[in-house]
């Protein structure tokens, strides 16, 4: 699947929905143990589309992926696949995450009987060279990397499960120093983000990002999140992305405010459950 994702944006600058970096954080989650649920189309050995599914629990995510961002021309292959990948599936909801520009696969969906769900989210890039200058961190309060901190739990244990520091050092992109926390000065991790620096594609993304409740609006965020862009600037990147809820007015000013320009958007297609 990196390999596939690095060429796809190879391809296309801002084309398609995800960096190979996106399907690493999601490894936390689905280590895919069963390999009927995850197809590739190889051309000359080389990985040309795949067709993955998610399982997140309460949901199953489908994506249809190809190497040259051509998703027409790869829909009638990767479609009859996917549906009866889908049709296999049981008890809960399956959701396609899609560009409302991708019209035959919108299409296709609504006439397998899967319905829009929810507003649209929106994908903003920024060149490295935009990047915001770091402004002062809140008084008592200090940023550090998981570097730094590799024999304590992980502060994304609560939310991601007790493996994530196993399954984040299984991922090829991730890089410790770029796992960033701001801690409290009664020594919580109240802000935190993972910065993946893909070499290959010179792309930087930002997910995920949180203020725990009670510390946000404090410019903590800010912080963290330029910090965490000059770290990118800096393992190589030319380019940052990142993925945001708009009605989430938060992390539209956050990702705004620091120079993210909206490039396109995404729809969840859901079916059944
Ligand atoms: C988005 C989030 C990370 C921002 O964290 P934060 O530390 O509060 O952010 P900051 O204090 O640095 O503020 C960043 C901007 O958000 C604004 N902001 C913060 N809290 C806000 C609130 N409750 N309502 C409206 N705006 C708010 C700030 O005013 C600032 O914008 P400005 O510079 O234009 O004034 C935080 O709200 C959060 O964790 N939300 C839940 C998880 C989430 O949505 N993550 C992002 C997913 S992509």
């Amino acid at each position: 699947m990196t390999r596939l994702l690095q060429a796809a944006r190879n391809c296309s600058p801002t084309g398609g929905l995800w960096e190979a970096a996106d399907l690493q954080w999601w490894w936390r989650r689905d280590q895919h143990p069963d390999p009927h649920h995850q197809t590739f189309w190889l051309q000359d050995g080389v990985p040309a589309a795949a067709l993955v599914l998610t399982n997140w629990g309460d949901r199953w995510q489908c994506d249809l992926l190809s190497a040259d961002h051509e998703p027409t021309r790869w829909l009638s292959i990767l479609w009859p696949d996917a549906l009866d990948q889908m049709n296999s599936l049981k008890a809960n909801p399956v959701e396609l995450m899609v560009r409302p520009d991708d019209l035959y696969l919108v299409e296709a969906l609504t006439r397998a009987g899967f319905s829009v769900e929810d507003g649209d989210g929106v994908t903003a890039w920024m060149d490295a060279a935009e990047r915001p200058p770091v402004p002062p961190i809140l008084r008592g309060f200090e940023l550090l990397d998981r570097s730094q901190l590799s024999n304590q739990p992980h502060h994304l244990i609560t939310r991601n499960g007790g493996a994530v520091a196993a399954r984040l050092s299984e991922c090829s992109l991730y890089r410790p120093a770029l796992d960033l926390a701001i801690y409290s000065p009664e020594g919580r991790a109240v802000t935190y983000g993972v910065f993946w620096a893909d070499p290959v594609t010179a792309v930087g993304l930002v997910e995920p990002m949180r203020t725990e409740d009670g510390y946000q609006g404090l410019g903590l965020a800010r912080h963290l999140l330029a910090v965490g862009l000059e770290r990118l600037a800096g393992a190589g990147c030319s380019r940052m992305k990142v993925s945001f809820d708009p009605l989430n007015a938060p992390a539209r000013r956050l990702y705004l405010g620091a120079g993210f320009q909206p490039i396109s958007s995404t729809r969840n297609y859901v079916r059944g459950g």
